[in-house]
């Protein structure tokens, strides 16, 4: 069995972003742009083209060169990969070099390279065994992706000789006025024979600038008569990202691939133009998602949901047949059919169960708010643990914070929390207790009683009806 080793290359500052983050990190539909190129080369033994090599061909673990924000680039992606360092960035070239003794070092050395840039986060893993099996077919010292685009880009330009074969890339920056106007480009992904890469990394000219550029490799094959051979990918997988133009075309090509992949799985999308989701999130069959919505993180959603318009969801898992109007959720939890809106809030830690209505410019924190609640208009709940089918009241307010510590405010199941009611945490109120309307709650409610005022007192308590005693009794 042989075997390719993918090394993606990420040392380099990015300095066209102009930013302090290394470029690789910046993110892309909700991930890190180089997480995309991971998970495509991930995804390579999965492809309808890698078929052919399925028993002739295996891959070695992925190693990213770092350089610049090494230490933060290898917190984002952790033993997903292993690291080698490129000290000095002195070209591509020169980063293929540092990932040498980590490639050598592998236990049964691997026969081919794939090398690939951090930075060209939309190439998909069926170019990449394509690329792998046109190297392994022809026997290639050196197998390379082009595109076509009209100039002007800032590629490096393919240059054909007689015979067609790839002869040589050139740089812009070195380009002649006839080189500038090539039509195909280079999209930055190669496989290499390793023993010829190695010594032919040595041979490698050093531009005035003092890098070492890895296309040259391609001339240096070239001259010594070696089979150089090439596969054209489309162009729009070939995007690198420079700067923070083609950052935002990136991501609109991206955005799309995501809403398609949702809308073939059976999502319905009214107006994709104004729908953002992100690679992660997940939504089942018969959902439909309305204009003007964003849904990013590790958000789930359900099937037979109705989500938007205007809403955005972050991180949450929203169960079946739940409807989110003109809303935000950020970590939270909504179980099978909740409803929510307009104008409402759950942030992180609120737990909506089974059909909790939850109307307009309401907000939930840290709560877990029980079945069959509703909790209609203008209300804050923090801290909070409510039961089941409990009626909140308009304008009821826990009144967690008392200045330096955030209490705790539990409603038991049945109760009837009256409009505008202050409920001063810590407290608790009963089962099937009733507080009435404007009342301050500062002390524990007794189940099953009426309190009103301010502070609030018990008036009566209430005879429980017959039909929950016999419950009672049927339990026992
Ligand atoms: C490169 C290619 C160009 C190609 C384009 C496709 C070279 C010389 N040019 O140009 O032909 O059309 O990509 O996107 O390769 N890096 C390091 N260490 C370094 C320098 C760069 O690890 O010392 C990494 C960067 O982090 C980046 C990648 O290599 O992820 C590509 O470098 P970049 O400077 O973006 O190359 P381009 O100018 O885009
Ligand atoms: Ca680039």
């Amino acid at each position: 069995m042989m075997k390719y080793a993918p090394v993606v290359l990420a040392a380099g500052k990015g300095t066209r972003m102009r930013s302090t983050v290394p470029k690789v990190l910046h993110p892309l539909a909700g991930l890190p742009m180089m997480a995309h190129v991971l998970q495509a080369l991930d995804e390579i033994p999965h492809t309808t083209a890698f078929a052919l090599l399925q028993d002739a061909l295996a891959g070695a673990k992925l190693l990213v060169v770092v350089g610049y924000g090494a230490e933060e680039i290898e917190r984002a992606f952790g033993d997903r990969c292993s690291y080698a360092v490129q000290e000095a960035q002195l070209g591509t070239g020169h980063a293929v070099m540092a990932a040498r003794r980590a490639i050598d070092a592998q236990e049964s050395a691997p026969e081919i390279v794939l090398v690939c840039y951090g930075d060209t986060p939309l190439i998909s893993s069926e170019v990449l065994a394509r690329l792998l099996v046109e190297h392994v077919e022809r026997r290639a010292t050196v197998t390379f992706l082009t595109a076509i685009t009209e100039p002007p880009s800032d590629f490096g330009r393919i240059v054909r000789g007689n015979n067609g074969q790839a002869r040589e890339i050139v740089e812009m920056k070195r380009a002649t006025r006839e080189q500038k106007l090539i039509k195909e480009v280079n999209s930055g992904v190669y496989c290499f024979e390793r023993a010829w890469l190695w010594s032919a990394l040595e041979m490698l000219p050093q531009n005035p600038a003092g890098e070492y550029y890895l296309t040259d490799l391609v001339k240096i094959a070239s001259e010594q008569g070696r089979t150089v051979a090439t596969v054209t990918g489309s162009f729009s997988e070939t995007i690198g990202i420079n700067d923070r133009v083609q950052l935002a075309e990136a991501e609109q090509i991206m955005r799309w691939r995501v809403l398609e992949r949702l809308m073939y799985a059976g999502v319905t999308i009214i107006d994709p133009a104004t729908t953002y989701i992100d690679a992660q999130v997940e939504i089942g069959e018969d959902s439909v998602i309305l204009p003007g919505t964003m849904i990013t993180g590790k958000t789930r959603i359900g099937s037979f949901c109705r989500i938007g318009p205007a809403t955005t969801i972050d991180n949450s898992v929203l169960g079946d047949r739940c409807v989110v109007r003109n809303s935000a959720l950020e970590g939270a939890i909504l179980e099978e059919g909740v409803s929510m809106g307009p104008f409402s809030h759950c942030r992180p830690g609120a737990h909506l169960a089974r059909n909790v209505r939850m109307g307009n410019f309401g907000e939930v924190k840290n709560s877990y708010v029980g079945p069959e609640t509703d909790m209609h208009h203008f209300s804050y709940l923090g801290d909070a643990t409510v039961g089941e089918g409990v009626n909140i009241g308009a304008g009821t307010i826990t009144v967690n914070y008392d200045g330096v510590r955030k209490n705790p405010t539990t409603i038991g199941d049945g109760a009837s929390i009256g409009s505008d009611t202050m409920l001063v945490a810590p407290v608790t109120v009963g089962e099937h207790a009733t507080t009435g309307a404007g009342a301050v709650v500062t002390r524990d409610v007794p189940a099953w009683s009426i309190v009103a005022g301010v502070p609030a007192r018990v008036l009566r308590m209430k005879e429980p009806p017959a039909s929950s005693q016999d419950e009672g009794e049927k339990k026992e």
